[in-house]
């Protein structure tokens, strides 16, 4: 008897033993589906952006005054854009260079609307370290390209924005946008 009281104890004691564990087991799960909504609902949370956010995300500029020789800057997602209208020698000037010797291969058309191509639309971010080039301001120097200069470090940008000298490996770039008359919707 003393022995299956042993046997018998050991049994209860193995059977508190499995209880335990599975209560920690219970435990240990429970914490981890708790840390998986804790941990998924702020990346729900953020993903639906706020009505600011999306009112930020875009730009309209009206361009109706914007002449040929003319420039201005805006903002768009915190950033300066350059909005150029160009006159025909720009354009010419643009479209005479040989697009094969460029750093950055792009034709203005290719940078611009159809139907638009004298409205040049660009970032107004060196695309070196990030400087903002001169060049849409009244009076600003615009480098030996007739574009944009950069005076950080040198980069001389063409009537196109296209990087012609200078350290900045690409061309400004040309933002998404799209026009309703004469206004202008970036982003
Ligand atoms: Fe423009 Fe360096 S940031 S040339």
């Amino acid at each position: 008897m003393a022995e299956n009281a042993a046997i018998d104890t050991a049994g209860a004691e193995s059977g508190a033993g499995v209880r335990r564990r599975d209560f920690i087991n219970i435990a240990a799960v429970s914490a981890a589906g708790v840390g998986a909504v804790a941990v998924v609902y702020p990346l729900i949370s953020q993903m639906s952006a706020s009505a600011d956010v999306l009112a930020e995300s875009t730009t309209e500029v009206d361009i109706a005054a914007v002449q040929p020789g003319q420039a201005i800057k805006a903002v768009f997602r915190k950033q300066p854009v350059f909005i150029r209208n160009l006159t025909p020698a720009e354009v010419a000037a643009a479209n005479a260079v040989d697009v094969t010797t460029l750093r950055d291969p792009q034709t203005l058309q290719e940078r611009t609307k159809e139907g638009h191509e004298n409205m040049l639309i660009t970032m107004g971010v060196c695309t070196h370290l990030g400087c903002v080039p001169q060049g849409a301001g009244a009076g600003e120097v615009k480098g030996e390209f007739g574009g944009y200069f950069c005076p950080c470090h040198g980069s001389s940008y063409d009537t196109a924005a296209r990087i012609r000298k200078g350290p900045a490996p690409k061309n400004l770039q040309v933002p998404e946008y799209a026009f309703t008359g004469t206004v202008v919707k970036i982003g």
